[in-house]
């Protein structure tokens, strides 16, 4: 199959093109921007497996200012990942770039996808489209974005949806729930605490440290993604969630990474952020009988596995 993945040089991107090259009926063509508050050696070391493999190609292009008739040709399946991720940063005179790369973005691909005979268009979207809940949250939840970041993800979730009612664009929604692992962004929690730890630093905490997610290991997530490309049922026009194997709070992520150390950290408390509910928790059971998706990476194995790629990211630093 030819496979179009936006977002390619990113986090979870790079993960999924690796996992999709591992069939050898797929040909990956990766369109990434080097765009966002990623620093752009952190994009290029995503792509170290894939820059060389024959059945890959990079596309270093802007989702704003592509020429798709040039890149749709022949394409069976895209997977739209490519976006500005990230609730805090999604106030103030920033905001104009996730309404860019969130909302533009994501309406210039709908449109040049709208009369191609393309078999899936899959959306990654978050859970911050959910807003603050109580309890495990299903697909059919009101969503009530608490952040920016999330308005932006949830209006491209609308625009997928009036695609597919008007044109017969075959789309899929995933909503991913805190996704980590090798290639986190530095931006997101773990990583943050990780490169601290390391350097022996103190860590700085958002709130009381009693919020608790959704955590979901980065193969999971992209298992659970390709299976929404393999799997027979019919899935257009649907919404999925895919969580993790475990929740926890963030001081019980801490007291793990503790554990991995084999020492305390230094922990600083900074006060609240705008945006962030209070807990995530996915029901992944449409998920299981849809895509057959099962979670299996434990936090603790999944944060060992994080670490070993920070020490190597950061060896030296
Ligand atoms: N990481 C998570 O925990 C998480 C959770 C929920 C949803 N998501 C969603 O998953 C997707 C991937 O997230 P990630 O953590 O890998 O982020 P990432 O920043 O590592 O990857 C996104 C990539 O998209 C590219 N990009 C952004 N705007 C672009 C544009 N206009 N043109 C071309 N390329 C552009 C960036 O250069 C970047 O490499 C995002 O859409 C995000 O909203 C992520």
């Amino acid at each position: 199959m030819k496979i179009l993945v936006t977002g390619a040089a990113g986090f979870i991107g790079s993960h999924l093109c690796e996992y999709l090259l591992l069939d050898e009926a797929n040909e990956v063509i990766g369109v990434d921007g080097f765009l966002g508050f990623t620093d752009h050696s952190i994009k290029q070391r995503n792509l170290f497996n894939l820059i060389n493999h024959p059945r890959f190609q990079l596309v270093k292009k802007d989702l704003l200012h592509i020429n798709w008739e040039d890149h749709l040709e022949g394409i069976d399946v895209i997977f739209h990942l490519a976006g500005m991720p990230g609730v805090r940063t999604s106030w103030g005179e920033d905001f104009k770039l996730y309404v860019d790369y969130n909302i533009n973005g994501t309406q210039r691909l709908l449109e040049a996808s709208r009369k191609l005979p393309i078999k899936k268009f899959i959306y990654a979207s978050t859970s911050s489209a959910y807003g603050d809940k109580t309890g495990m949250v299903s697909e059919d939840a009101t969503c009530a974005p608490l952040s920016p970041y999330g308005v932006t993800k949830l209006t491209g979730e609308y625009l997928c949806n009036v695609y597919y009612e008007n044109d017969g664009v075959p789309i899929v929604i995933l909503r991913y729930f805190t996704v980590y692992g090798p290639r986190q962004r530095p931006d997101m929690a773990f990583h943050r605490f990780i490169k601290k730890m390391m350097a022996g630093d103190p860590i700085h905490v958002f709130g009381d440290g009693k919020q608790s997610r959704d955590f979901t290991y980065i193969s999971d997530c992209v298992k659970g993604t390709a299976a929404a490309l393999y799997t027979d049922h019919p899935i257009i026009g649907e919404t999925i969630n895919i969580g993790g194997k475990e929740r926890a709070s963030v001081l019980d992520t801490i007291a793990t990474i503790e554990e991995i150390f084999q020492r305390k950290a230094t922990i600083e408390y900074t006060g609240k952020t705008r945006g962030e509910p209070k807990h995530t928790w996915a029901d992944i059971s449409k998920a299981q009988k849809l895509l057959h998706y099962q979670p299996v990476i434990s936090l603790k194995e999944g944060l060992q596995k994080e670490i070993e790629d920070l020490k190597i990211l950061y060896k030296g630093v």
